[in-house]
């Protein structure tokens, strides 16, 4: 019995002392690291005393199958601290806390000599960690077949998930246990999409939102994406067990790696308040500084479109001819007869410029403004559009020239249809039609599957594609906005021109199969933990049939749709309903007017996922603040506490709240204005409709 106990004591002494455990500043998360039997690296995550994750393997599959995941030895470790502020060209607060404990372990794998080093970031919200390969004599280039790290849980959390495919990410979101994704996942798989590519197992997409048993929230995701491809997770939900499953090319590789380089980080956000998930700046924080010096041409912007007819079935098109057998650069379009309902002709073009104008807000979208619109079919043709060429009705000096005397941009618009080879032609020569034509910002979109046709949206080509762009376009002073890309990264801080992008269900499908209630009060703790979305809020008309032929209901309350200029943070809001129906609404549109898109200051008040979403900011250099508040299907009252108001003033509050018999589905419109008195002391309380919203503007008396 001694000798087992004294055998026992050593195993654990042995097991401590190769345990390498780093604590976050506060010390509420430990981080240890072992090389278990076989020098196999594991690492576990606790949070508070519990485990969040589980022991977990690390490493990868490499070029023909070769086992990077065992035989290591640890060579040496570093360990560094670090705690500083930064201030972002844009964002949720003007100062960000950079503040973490981190380990540096050198590795050399002892079969093949290689050498990777695995570093650790704990921070107080999470934890960050990312491979390095140091260049090395023995390894330049290798190809990785399957990265292997673990994320493995401590039981069947609740999960807010969408399937992993590797040319989108609008499915809808669900919510259900881990062990649940499994049956539910070819059903939702069903979902039509412009182009989809399953991956062939039980797998889900990033951010993955998860809740414990025990109330604690967990974010999985990752920062900085760079010469690698998107990491999606399998689930396996026996075990509770995810791992690391990169988007592929059709060759079956998933990256090409030359030593020198570093993956991305793997990001794990812990708390248990699920208003720190929505404060955590941990993506940002693993993202390297801005690139740029000059960061004065990178500016938040509110925008109008020509867009929204597009989706409402009012008969408005991109394409100016019904004539489709169109060949870019031979077509003459001067010969084509007009279809009589292009979208993007001058004087339509005009009125929205005069609109802007008139209410203040930065810039119109205009889609549908260049060749090639009639014959944009997916897949099938390489040489699409011309991004340099024009349609006959659209003016570009005319309209240049009027915008600029209304004080308002005109944001381009590059759609590749997926061309992305074309694209990239062009690129060059886009942009310089920009520059010469007065434009700064693009929004640019990949709907259908890629060409060059052995990639997906999400792999490691595509990746630099994306990367690509957004680094042109800064040399050209140009501000991106790009559409069906690949799930942000927090590469915005280094790229700050990278002003939005969609890469998510947005408000569009509300004009197709419709979003749930709940989407929103989900969005903020998935997608958005990457960067900015352009969700395209503002839709006043819901009811689509008063144009027609489309049947499609918003599913939300007018002033539902308010709130999310709050709670879906971008520097880049559109208000996406047509003219005629802010015309109708001017009181409610109001707040559009005066809702700022740049902030000082953040405050989460209250966060559920799911459920409930309320947040106040206080705008850049203002003493101006703005509230949202949003719900799932249930109505719910909001709890505000005015204490992030600076004590010892009076203020002026406009409410913009659902009226007592507003309902998504019944009654949308109904909504109550009013005006108040508060001072940092106060709270009050507000009642949202199923699938409502209030919104509050707040000024100094
Ligand atoms: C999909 C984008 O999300 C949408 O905003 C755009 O209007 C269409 N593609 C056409 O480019
Ligand atoms: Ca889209």
């Amino acid at each position: 019995m001694k000798r087992v106990l004294i055998f026992f004591m050593l195993f654990l002494f042995v097991k401590i002392a190769f345990a390498q455990v780093v604590y976050s500043p506060d010390k509420h998360l430990r981080l240890s690291f072992v090389l278990k039997e076989g020098g196999k690296p594991v690492y576990e995550l606790n949070y508070k005393g519990k485990k969040v994750i589980e022991e977990s393997k690390m490493g990868f599959i490499l070029n023909d199958f070769l086992s990077f995941s065992e035989n290591f030895s640890v060579i040496r470790t570093e360990n560094t601290s670090s705690d500083t502020i930064w201030k972002p060209v844009w964002g949720e607060n003007s100062e960000i806390r950079d503040n973490y404990n981190e380990m540096l372990l050198f590795l050399v794998h002892r079969t093949t000599n290689w050498k990777v080093n695995i570093r650790f970031r704990l921070f107080n919200d999470g934890l960050g960690f990312r491979y390095e390969f140091p260049t090395q004599k023995e390894l330049r280039h290798f190809i990785i077949k399957e990265e292997l790290t673990e994320f493995n849980l401590t039981g069947n959390h609740k999960t807010f998930w969408i399937p992993a495919d590797y040319d989108t990410n609008e499915f809808p979101i669900t919510t259900s246990h881990l062990s649940e994704i499994d049956a539910l996942i070819e059903n939702v798989r069903k979902e039509p999409l412009a182009a989809k590519a399953p991956s062939p197992n039980v797998a889900v997409q990033t951010p993955l939102m998860l809740k414990t048993n025990d109330n604690l929230y967990v974010n999985i995701h990752e920062a900085a994406l760079m010469n690698y491809s998107a990491m999606f997770l399998n689930v396996d939900g026996k075990s509770f067990s995810l791992s690391a499953h990169l988007a592929p090319d059709k060759n079956g590789n998933k990256v090409y790696f030359q030593t020198g380089n570093i993956t991305p980080w793997r990001t794990i956000i812990v708390s248990d308040d699920a208003r720190d998930i929505l404060a955590s700046n941990l993506i940002l924080n693993l993202n390297e500084p801005c690139d740029f010096e000059d960061t004065s041409w990178i500016k938040p912007m509110k925008y109008l479109g020509v867009w929204w007819e597009y989706f409402i079935g009012g008969g408005s098109s991109w394409a100016y001819t019904d004539f489709k057998d169109i060949i870019i650069g031979k077509t003459d379009y001067s010969k084509l007869l007009s279809n009589g309902h292009h979208g993007a002709n001058t004087s339509h073009v005009k009125k929205y410029i005069d609109f802007a104008s008139k209410n203040g807000f930065d810039a119109v979208l205009v889609e549908g403004w260049n060749e090639g619109w009639e014959d944009n079919v997916a897949y099938h043709k390489e040489k699409i559009y011309s991004f340099t060429k024009p349609y006959p009705d659209f003016d570009v000096k005319e309209l240049q020239n009027y915008a600029q005397s209304k004080g308002v941009k005109i944001i381009m618009h590059h759609e590749t249809t997926s061309s992305v080879i074309d694209y990239e032609r062009q690129l060059h020569k886009a942009f310089k039609f920009m520059v010469d034509n007065g434009y700064n910002s693009v929004k640019t979109g990949y709907v259908g599957p890629i060409i060059p046709r052995s990639e997906y949206h999400d792999g490691q080509w595509m990746v630099n594609h994306y990367n690509y762009v957004v680094k042109m376009a800064s040399e050209y002073k140009i501000m991106v906005n790009s559409h069906e890309a690949v799930r942000p990264t927090g590469l915005c801080r280094t790229f700050p021109n990278w002003i939005a992008q969609e890469s998510a269900r947005g408000t569009e499908f509300e004009s197709f199969n419709g979003n749930h209630p709940d989407h929103t009060t989900i969005l903020p703790f998935t997608r958005l933990k990457g960067g900015p979305m352009d969700y395209t809020p503002g839709i006043f008309q819901g009811d689509l049939s008063v144009y027609g032929s489309n049947k499609a209901k918003l599913s939300t309350t007018l002033t539902k749709q308010l709130a999310l200029y709050v709670t879906m943070y971008s520097p880049l809001q559109m208000a996406a309903d047509l003219i005629e129906n802010y015309e109708r609404f001017p009181d409610a549109f109001q707040f559009i007017k005066d809702v700022a898109v740049d902030w000082d200051k953040t405050y989460i008040l209250e966060a559920e996922p799911g459920d409930y979403v309320t947040i106040a900011r206080k705008a850049k250099n203002k003493n101006e603040w703005f509230v949202g508040g949003i719900t799932d299907e249930n109505s719910r009252e909001a709890h505000i506490d005015f204490s992030f108001l600076p004590p010892g003033k009076t203020y002026e509050v406009i409410i913009y709240a659902d009226a007592k018999d507003a309902h998504w589905q019944t009654n949308p419109q109904s909504y109550v204005i009013s005006k108040k008195k508060v001072n940092n002391v106060k709270t009050m309380k507000i009642w949202l409709a199923p699938s409502g919203g209030f919104a509050m503007s707040i000024k100094e008396k």
